[in-house]
């Protein structure tokens, strides 16, 4: 039966249903059950002992592991490759928590000017915090990389396509030039490139990080985070950041919840992709477009890495904005009335749901980031942040045709 089957050998949508699941040994159940417990117990003291000592496998605590935790850990290690994996109570649980377990007082990080809002906060003040140095640079030119990196670099973050510009960075590229200067550590945020669209560990990554809450789970209903990597940088990680210091394990009914999820994943980001594409296109053509950032489309200037990295896919996340004055309105004022106007997609942060969602990053996602460094990486105040979900692509480029009309 499945137990003795290795899913790592199996093609993509075989190991998403799958990877981590074998039947439950206890009952016979099918789908791994919510074991919604804090603690387990011992038959003896002697048992208890071992499974402390690590001699006898089994669970002691649920901040330490739990079996619907460790199901989803399993199969995320699987899907992406990586030898072992950790659940997290958010995606931000998952980057701090890599970052106190990879880190130290003194040391060094080059991560990307553009990043998720809460992660940007992270880097410009948290570290500081810690006594680690952060420098910024564009990472669509790896050779920023080179330059910024110093004796005490010991992690390159960087995510890919970035949040919310869409800009690409060469994760294979980057990865080549931190292990050549030294023992640095590459992580890479995939979460708006999720499998099978980008495996960062096949490029030479070192590390990936997923909010989970987006396309793994997949259906809005979940906080939740997983770092994959190799079992001695996962041990660090788990055992440093989400165990000790931070606490931030799952909840094992969120788990179950993200294992569900995951089994229609394959499936799903196909189509999350092929609706982005239409109306990237569609957006693209219309009189009231300046720009459609979609590394999909030809006029993306990551296109070329993006072909190969993201294995002609591209997401499901796109961004645009909106001419100046348009029939006398600002491009903030107009991209504000064709967000308004919109009836199928919702005003939301967060991405990665069967519902498409859109954003103002300037004033949601991104308002933490000061006005001059936002504008600098292109999140200007008319930039618009789509999530495309899974309904009808016609539908949805018609409600933008109707909005458009209301400008
Ligand atoms: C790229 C990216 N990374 C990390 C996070 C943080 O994830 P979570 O909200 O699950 O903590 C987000 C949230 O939007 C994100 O977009």
């Amino acid at each position: 039966m499945g137990t003795k089957v290795n899913w790592r050998e199996k093609r993509f949508s075989t190991k998403v249903i799958h990877g981590g699941q074998a039947f439950d040994k206890g009952t016979g159940a099918l789908a791994t059950p919510i074991y919604q417990t804090s603690t387990f117990c011992f038959e003896t003291v002697e048992e208890g002992a071992g499974k402390f000592d690590k001699s006898i496998p089994g669970f002691v605590y649920s901040r330490g592991g739990n079996p619907t935790n460790r199901a989803l850990e399993e199969k995320c290690a699987i899907i992406e490759g990586g030898e072992d994996c950790v659940a997290t109570a958010s995606g931000m649980g998952a980057i701090g928590s890599t970052m106190v377990g990879l880190l130290r007082t003194g040391d060094h990080i080059v991560t990307s000017d553009t990043l998720y809002g809460g992660t940007d906060v992270l880097m410009r003040t948290n570290m500081e915090h810690f006594g680690i140095e952060v420098s910024f640079v564009d990472m669509t030119d790896a050779e920023n990389v080179r330059k910024a990196i110093k004796e005490n670099t010991k992690v390159v973050y960087l995510e890919t396509p970035a949040n919310p510009t869409m800009a690409v960075a060469d994760i294979k590229a980057i990865a080549n030039i931190a292990h050549e200067a030294g023992d640095i550590k590459v992580v890479v945020d995939s979460t708006f490139a999720p499998p099978p669209v980008q495996f960062p560990l096949a490029l030479g990554a070192d590390i990936v990080v997923h909010s989970v809450t987006k396309y793994l789970n997949g259906h809005g209903d979940v906080i939740g985070g997983v770092v994959i990597g190799k079992s001695e940088d996962i041990a660090i990680i788990r055992g440093i950041g989400v165990t000790k210091l931070n606490g931030t394990p799952p909840s094992p009914f969120n788990s179950y919840l993200v294992l569900r999820g995951m089994k229609t994943l394959d499936i799903r980001v196909k189509l999350h992709c092929e609706n982005a594409m239409e109306i990237a296109k569609f957006l693209e053509g219309h009189e009231y477009i300046e720009k459609v950032h979609y590394p999909g489309l030809e006029s993306h200037p990551g296109h070329e890495i993006a072909k190969v990295q993201m294995n002609e896919m591209y997401g499901g996340m796109l961004a645009f904005e909106l001419k100046e004055d348009i029939n006398g309105m600002s491009a903030f004022e107009a991209g504000k009335k064709l967000v308004n106007n919109l009836t199928i997609p919702s005003i939301a942060v967060s991405l990665g749901d069967p519902d498409t969602l859109v954003e103002h990053p300037a004033s949601m996602t991104h308002a933490s980031v000061p006005k001059e460094e936002r504008e600098k990486i292109g999140i200007t105040d008319g930039l618009i942040r789509l999530s495309v979900g899974l309904e009808s692509a016609e539908d949805l480029i018609e409600d933008f045709e109707n909005s458009f009309k209301q400008i």
